[in-house]
């Protein structure tokens, strides 16, 4: 089968689905791979060594898609991208399907089948193909030095002949993977950490990093289901708000990471909770792109409040860090198509646990359930 690898096309995204040393890997496997002429750029991958590891380049983005087999990318395609590949060929990407019903239809136009990297589950025999958390460990560790870097204080207790710099104190808002890899880069650089999730099971987790775990008292409305958040009540939220308040006031930095997977973020920094910050204070809002955690926050904008916070909005952490982050992805994809195929045919295990959760559209028809409209029922 031949593997189809095209540049990214989303705004400021430098990552690649494959690099030159998974790349070679797969040849050796017997698999054939086109990679788009630059499509490792910004990776700092070039094509040269793309060549050497056995991959043919690409001119013609339409070829990239016409001839492949299996088509694999970090972001999916456009619709006018999909509407070029061939028949029964495969698609591997981020699909978000459950909120981009456009890409479902342009895969089932397509006649296409697609599977969604964010829908593999997290399950133990998955975690070598779990591209939702290599990139959200690298997004966490990101965030931190970003925001240390916009912060004009430093983050350990230092204690020098001019006097005792007081360590800077960190309030870490959902500690999932992103959370959970800020607490530790926040605790490796000297910082007071201090954290909630309303999970319980992260309360251990936390202390474990050396986290100070702020406990928001749980309610019946919290559904979690699989380890994922699904709901939780706005009265709930508005309790959690106030109990955060104050740390909010006293934080230098707050870093924000929860996320109700296909839902919009729940809002968990107010207006009054930046107002009650310091001048010069630090906010970055991970959930932007799903809506965002914080009041004010903007996409891939930093905006200055008046009392003189200053809210990041990046969108995209991961793609900041190109090279470990196209190198973690490429291995995820990689062992997820390897679990998925051969270098001849693809398995098409329908039972199979892996296959059956991140299939979104089966030769032309979409058949993942968060997809599939439900008959409604009297
Ligand atoms: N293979 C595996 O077994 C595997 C791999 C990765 C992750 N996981 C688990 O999957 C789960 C989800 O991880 P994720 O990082 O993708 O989560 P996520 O990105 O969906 O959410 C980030 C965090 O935000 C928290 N959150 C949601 N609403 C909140 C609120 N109102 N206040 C504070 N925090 C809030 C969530 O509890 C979560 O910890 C975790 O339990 C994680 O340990 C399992």
């Amino acid at each position: 089968m031949k593997i189809a690898v095209p540049k990214e096309t989303k705004l400021k995204e430098n990552r690649v689905a494959l690099s030159p040393d998974v790349v070679k890997d797969l040849v050796k496997k017997g698999f054939a791979v086109a990679i788009e002429k630059g499509a490792g750029a910004n990776s700092y991958f070039n094509d040269d060594l793309y060549t050497a590891a056995g991959a043919t380049i690409v001119n013609d983005r339409k070829e990239v898609f016409a001839s492949a087999d299996v088509l694999m990318s970090v972001n999916a395609p456009s619709a006018a991208d999909i509407a070029n590949m061939k028949k029964e060929a495969i698609l591997l990407a981020f699909m978000y399907a459950q909120t981009h019903p456009e890409l479902v239809e342009a895969c089932s136009k397509a006649g296409i089948s697609a599977f969604s990297v964010d829908a593999i589950p997290r399950i133990s025999r998955a975690q070598k193909m779990d591209a939702l958390s290599s990139q959200a460990n690298l997004a966490g560790y990101k965030s931190v030095i970003m925001a240390a870097d916009a912060l004009g204080k430093i983050f350990p207790l230092m204690m020098t002949a001019a006097g005792t710099i007081k360590p800077s104190k960190v309030v870490i808002m959902g500690a999932g993977v992103a959370g959970l890899q800020a607490i530790a880069t926040a605790k490796r650089l000297g910082a007071i950490v201090e954290v909630s999730d309303i999970r319980p099971e992260t309360k251990e987790q936390v202390q474990s990093l050396g986290g100070k775990f702020i406990e928001v008292k749980g309610d019946a409305s919290i559904k979690i289901e699989g380890g994922y958040v699904k709901g939780v009540s706005d009265e709930f939220l508005k309790m959690q708000q106030e109990l955060i308040a104050k740390h909010a006031a006293e934080a230098d930095i707050i870093i924000t990471t929860a996320l109700i997977p296909g839902r919009k973020a729940p809002v968990l920094i107010s207006e009054a909770m930046v107002k009650s910050m310091r001048n010069g204070s630090v906010i970055v809002d991970m959930a932007v792109e799903q809506g965002g955690n914080v009041v004010g926050s903007k996409m891939n904008e930093t905006v200055v409040t008046a009392n003189g916070v200053k809210i990041l909005g990046e969108s995209n952490l991961p793609s900041l860090l190109p090279l470990n982050a196209s190198e973690l992805y490429a291995k995820n994809i990689s062992t997820f198509l390897l679990h998925l195929a051969t270098p001849e045919a693809f398995k098409w295990e329908m039972e199979e646990e892996i296959t059956k959760g991140s299939l979104i559209v089966h030769k032309g028809t979409p058949v993942h359930p968060s997809v599939v409209k439900q008959p409604v029922t009297a």
